[in-house]
């Protein structure tokens, strides 16, 4: 049997819809980093897990598969700028964003409905993209805002409840 082609994959994955999220966490000169990912999941309640996945494509891939914790920002239907803004390479992704560094230590940033920090409990490298488990220890509520949906390569809205 033939492997699917790549289209056909993209497309088939692409009717999964999902929230976005921002990733963050800092290299080892103590310097902010983050990335877009559609690809966070929970995995448990007790323990609270999460997981989600960095590609190699990422300039800051290395900076995440070592990381030992990160915080996890689910984005509102108003953040699709900031979406854009940390999927984008060779930018300083945090120069006009609000964050701040939280005790634990992660850059955290501003305004987003829901921030989770965690601990790196496990990684796992899945051809070219590294699963990152994480434990989380700290979870803040910010805002009651609307999640940001994709779906088919193209944001959404949450529609009315069926
Ligand atoms: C909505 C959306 C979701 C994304 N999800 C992921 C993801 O889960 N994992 C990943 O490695 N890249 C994902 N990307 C791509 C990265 O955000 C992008 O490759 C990367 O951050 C580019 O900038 P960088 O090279 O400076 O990291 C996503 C991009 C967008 C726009």
């Amino acid at each position: 049997m033939n492997a699917p082609q790549s289209d056909v994959i993209r497309s088939a994955f692409g009717r999964f819809a999902t929230g976005v999220t921002i990733v963050t966490a800092l290299d080892a000169e103590g310097r902010n980093v983050g990335m877009t990912a559609s690809s966070f999941n929970s995995v448990s309640l007790d323990p609270p897990m999460v997981l989600w996945s960095a590609g190699t494509q990422a300039s800051e891939y290395e900076v995440f598969a070592s990381c030992k914790q990160f915080a996890v920002h689910v984005l509102s239907e108003n953040q699709t700028d900031l979406s854009n803004r940390f999927a984008t390479p060779g930018i300083d992704k945090f120069d006009g964003t609000n964050w701040k560094m939280s005790d634990r230590q992660l850059p955290v940033i501003d305004n987003c409905p829901l921030c989770l920090q965690c601990e790196t409990i496990a990684s796992h490298q899945a051809s070219d993209h590294r699963i990152l488990i994480g434990l989380v220890i700290d979870v803040d509520f910010n805002s009651e805002e609307a999640p940001l949906l994709y779906y088919g390569s193209a944001y959404h809205r949450l529609g009315d409840p069926i």
